[in-house]
């Protein structure tokens, strides 16, 4: 039987240790499958023949790979959608559009008249490092308070108080499912925190744009692709590598760990 890991940190466990448990369940079925805690883990170890892994941790993933492992998702993968300014990179160079981007790396500022702008950290997640900046003093202080961190800086994309986006579930690099994120009271839409989500049918344009990302990635296993809606239209905004199912459980009623270790054991089981 295939060994396989489905590796953690301790904290991105502690918020989904229902999932984790339940991919144990059901990749018992038939590989040799355990939970491992990242941190747990020594320098050198026997490798696994699988990895899902649900920490973010691209070099990781790299290591994993060097060693002989199928790494779910790719390493490449991994690198890009964990990196705002690489996936920005990756939506350009496939022609899929997004709302236009400044570089405010060292003492860089936007030219004036393009406020107000969101200014994002490119590793971030959750809505967490994201500010909306009104002026360039606002930039400035954001620029202060994020010290240290690669940033995104980019043109809002609506009114500043509500926010609309969407986030296409891809799985084995075919649109699985599509969510609609929708907040009144913010900005952000993030379902994290509290946006609304609801059930949505993709138009032929926009599988159009999803499918150029996930060409231009390769060969991602599981992601979500998210764009912002404005207007009708779809601007590409970010990729998500290990991406979270609670949204396809609360519309769809979907259990994704079944849908996602089906996958798995498709493409890697005995
Ligand atoms: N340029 C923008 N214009 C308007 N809203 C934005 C913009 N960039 C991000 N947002 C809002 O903020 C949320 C979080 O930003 P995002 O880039 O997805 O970072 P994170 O990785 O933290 O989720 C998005 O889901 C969206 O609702
Ligand atoms: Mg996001």
């Amino acid at each position: 039987m295939k060994t396989l890991w489905i590796v953690y940190d301790k904290i991105q466990y502690g918020i989904n240790e229902w999932f984790a448990s339940r991919l144990l369940e059901l990749f018992g079925e038939c590989f040799d499958a355990s939970i491992v805690m990242r941190e747990d883990l020594p320098e050198t170890f026997d490798r696994p023949d699988v990895a899902v892994v649900r920490t973010i941790d691209p070099s990781f993933s790299k290591k994993l790979e060097l060693l002989g492992t199928a790494v779910i998702n790719p390493p490449r993968v991994s690198e890009i959608c964990n990196d705002k300014a690489l996936s920005y990179k990756l939506a350009k160079e496939a022609g899929v559009p997004f709302s236009e981007i400044y570089d405010i790396s060292g003492k860089k500022l936007p030219p004036k008249g393009v406020y107000p702008l969101v200014v994002k950290t490119a590793s971030g997640h959750g809505g967490k490092g994201v500010r909306l900046c009104r002026s360039e003093d606002e930039l400035k202080k954001a620029k202060k308070l994020l010290k240290g961190e690669k940033l995104v800086a980019q043109k809002l994309v609506g009114d500043g108080k509500s926010g609309r986006d969407l986030r296409v579930y891809v799985l084995g690099g075919r649109i699985f499912k599509a969510v609609l994120r929708s907040s009144d009271s913010d900005f952000r839409s993030n379902f994290s925190l509290g946006g609304e989500a609801r059930p949505f049918d993709l138009g032929d344009n926009d599988r159009e744009k999803v499918y150029k990302i996930v060409k231009a990635l390769g060969e991602p296993d599981f992601i979500g692709v998210d764009f912002l809606v404005s207007g009708g239209e779809l601007f590409f905004n970010e990729i998500e590598d290990v991406v979270g199912t609670r949204m396809l459980y609360a519309v769809y009623g979907i259990d994704a760990a079944k849908v996602f270790a089906d996958y798995v054991k498709d493409k890697y089981g005995a």
